[in-house]
Order: C-alpha cells, then structure tokens, then sequence
C-alpha cells in the first residue's frame, strides 16, 4: 500500500449547526457532557477527558451533521494536507487554539486536522472495583453509586433516576456513505486509517469498514471511523451516531441509561448490549434534532500489527448480546418521524433473516 498523506492520532469533536442551542444543552446535561464554553453563535461540550471539548454546534438555519475534526500527530501533518489539497493551514480560533486543515471527504463531510490544541484540566473521578466470580478485589467497602438507593426520586407522577453517565470522550463516528469503497480508500489514503473489520454484504461485496488510527505498535481504538453503505437506492445524509466512551465502566453506562429512560424525554435507539465489532458495551439516545448519540465502555484496543477481519452485516447488527436495533438506527430523522418509520418498515433483524432465508433457499 502507498504511505497516506498523514496518519491521525485519535478523533477529537464532532462539528453541528443547529437551529437552537438550548435544547441541545439540556440534552447533553442529561446525556452527561459538560458544558465548556458557549457564546451567541456557539456551544461546545467536554467529557471528563483532556480534549477541550468533544462537541461543538454552531447557531445556522438547519440542524445539520457538518464533520469530525482528528488529532494530528506533527504540525508536519498539516503541512503535506494543505500540499496535497491545496488549502491553507489557519489558525485555530476556538477554546484549545493550535492549527488546523479543513478537507472534504467523499459524502461531503469536512475533516478538520488539528495540531497543538491545549489540552483541558481533566477532571478526576475515583473508579470502582467490581468483584467478579473469579477475582475478589474489594473487601469491606460497600457498592455505592452517587447517592446510592435515594438517586430514585419522584419528579410529577413518575420516579426518575438521577444519577446521569460522566463521558469522558468522544470515541468515534458512525457515518453514512454513498460508495463505501471511495470512502475507506479515502480514509486509508488521506488519514492513514487501518481496516479492521471489512463488512461484506450478501453479495460478497464491501459496504464499509470499522477503522481505526495507525499508530504503529501503541494500541489505539478498535474503530475511530465506521463508513456504511446502507442498502436501497435512498442516501439518509451522513451522520450515523457519535460514540462517546464514559469515564468508568458499565455502572456508569447503565447509570446513564436509567436516566435516559426514567426522564423519558428522548427516542432510545439501541442498548444496552454488547457489540461484535469492537466488543463495546453501548447504548444509544437520540437528541430532539434527531441526531444520535452513543454512550460505551470497555472497547476492543488494536495496535497496527493486528490484520483486517472480514465482517458481515449481521456482525454489525446482531451484537454479542442484548436487543435488536429499530430500522431507524444509524439513519438522522426529525423526531417525529420515528414512531412512523418504526411501525412501517420491518427492523433490522428482520432483513437480515429474510437475506439468510433467501441464501439458504439458493444453496
Ligand atoms: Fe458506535
């Protein structure tokens, strides 16, 4: 394989426009990112990590999924993008500075390549110690979480749980393409990724990948970028999900999900299961701009001696463990569209069974 142009280090933030901020505020309170700066044209969130935030939204007249911005590893980086596509290296005027390129990549979607941001003062939190069947590692300390049964209190007629999830960082995006191909070359030759799951549809052909950073022998994340080509004719736009790992494990998660569920006041999309493809725990809660967002722990870590693996659909869809996704999963619908779209149209599983019905009936 040709060297790429650079090979990014980790992902950073995802960019949005937005119609509205104070929405998207109240539901990052409850999905459990910080609020780390806003102004009149713009809000930024941060996780618990050292990214100076995760996620920025800027006020515009659509709700819109604008990019993804990574992590360069040399100001030199910067340097062979702008050569190669022909733009500027700017200044990066936003909470953490440093420099960045901005290129766009075959679904439109502008890449930001950033280098020298500050890093934020991140903030400590004191992990458990879980006691499994096989190892014993704490005695005479009691499980508490927060404020342990009193997290349960009566808000109007019904019990909400109030302990939410604390993110830590943004992990990766999800994104909808329109040739799955033109998509990883591209990712592979402008960023350096490495496939590590190819998934193949029924036909034996590719229509996506799960990818991540090269980062020669230090592990990094199973998958910093999965670029799907869905079946159908029908492009649904780019955005699929944001994943966002939590700072502490599936109590955390879990302690997010019961939020989730207990306020009652967003669509859940998938969760709580365990992925095949990246062995995360996940759950997912979609925004009321209809945007979806990711809360997992526990990831699978590669570093780039580990080969490509070849996947299926259904390895995508069917987790390890836990419940099927909704047909609307990894699709970006207004609100009120999803009850409709839910009720018409057979879920995920469902395809996937009559696909494996069909190929029976062909061998
Ligand atoms: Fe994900």
């Amino acid at each position: 394989m040709t060297e790429p142009i650079c090979k990014v280090a980790d992902i950073i933030y995802v960019r949005f426009e937005l119609t509205e901020f104070e929405e998207q505020k109240k539901y990052f309170d409850h999905f459990g990112l910080m609020l780390a700066y806003e102004d009149e044209n713009s809000i930024f969130f941060r996780g618990s990590g050292t990214a100076p935030y995760a996620y920025v939204a800027t006020k515009g007249k659509e709700n819109k999924y604008i990019g993804t911005a990574y992590k360069a590893n040399e100001y030199s980086d910067l340097e062979a993008l702008s050569k190669e596509f022909n733009v500027d290296i700017i200044e990066n005027t936003e909470p953490g500075g440093g420099h960045k390129v901005t290129v766009i990549d075959p679904d439109g979607i502008e890449v930001e390549v950033c280098h020298g941001m500050t890093p934020a003062e991140p903030v400590a939190v004191v992990s458990k110690v879980l006691n499994t069947g096989q190892s014993k590692q704490r005695e005479n300390e009691l499980q508490r979480f927060g404020k342990a049964a009193d997290e349960w209190q009566v808000e109007g007629d019904k019990w909400v749980y109030k302990l939410k999830s604390n993110v830590k960082r943004l992990g990766h995006t999800a994104i909808n393409c329109r040739d799955a191909k033109a998509s990883v070359d591209w990712y592979s030759r402008v960023l350096g990724f490495l496939v590590s799951d190819d998934v193949l549809g029924p036909d034996g052909n590719s229509i996506g990948a799960f990818m991540r950073c090269d980062q020669g022998d230090k592990p990094v994340d199973h998958h910093t970028l999965n670029n799907i080509q869905l079946p159908g004719d029908n492009y649904p736009g780019p955005y699929g999900h944001s994943g966002y790992e939590v700072t502490d494990s599936v109590d955390d998660l879990m302690a997010g999900h019961y939020h989730m569920k207990t306020i009652d006041e967003y669509y859940h999309e998938w969760g709580v299961g365990r992925h095949l493809l990246g062995s995360q725990m996940y759950d997912y809660w979609r925004d009321t701009h209809g945007f979806t967002h990711e809360h997992w722990t526990d990831g699978d870590l590669l570093d780039a001696s580990i080969p490509e693996n070849k996947a299926s659909f259904r390895d995508v869809v069917m987790a390890q463990y836990g419940p099927t996704p909704p047909i609307t999963f990894g699709v970006t619908l207004p609100v009120d569209q999803i009850d409709k779209v839910r009720a018409e149209q057979p879920t995920l599983p469902d395809l996937i069974k009559e696909m494996e019905i069909a190929a029976k009936k062909e061998a």
